[in-house]
């Protein structure tokens, strides 16, 4: 499948790739019916995400949304970072097909269990 505009250029370049040293909390989540897989780590300061870095096991789309997750996070407070919606980090690719809105969902709850285990580690 040929993707285009956004969603292509985060395939073709994708943002904060990797792991980060003595992160505040790591999410490993897994789609149990397509098997993609996604590792977040956060870097957390006060209430804040400083930086965070994601890592795939999966599709292209789902590279895209890790890669634009962690742009979409850097700089917000935990709360904002809770807010965010699968659809807004459909929006902020210019828009998933729909039988791929699953992988932001994939991408959302990365996020929601490194911010899990940060708090489980006593937020420090
Ligand atoms: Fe299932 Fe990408 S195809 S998360």
């Amino acid at each position: 499948m040929m993707y285009q505009g956004l969603l292509a250029e985060h395939i073709q370049n994708p943002r904060n790739v990797g792991s980060i040293d003595r992160p505040s909390g790591v999410g490993n989540v897994r789609n149990p019916i397509c098997d993609d897989r996604m590792q977040l780590t956060l870097r957390i300061e006060g209430e804040k995400i400083i930086e965070a870095r994601f890592k795939v096991y999966g599709c292209a789309p789902t590279i895209a949304t890790g890669s634009v997750l962690t742009e979409m996070i850097a700089g917000r407070t935990i709360d904002e970072a809770l807010q965010i919606s699968r659809h807004q980090v459909s929006d902020a690719l210019g828009g998933l097909p729909g039988a791929r809105l699953h992988c932001a969902a994939l991408a959302v709850e990365a996020l929601d269990s490194a911010i899990l285990d940060w708090r489980r580690r006593g937020c420090s």
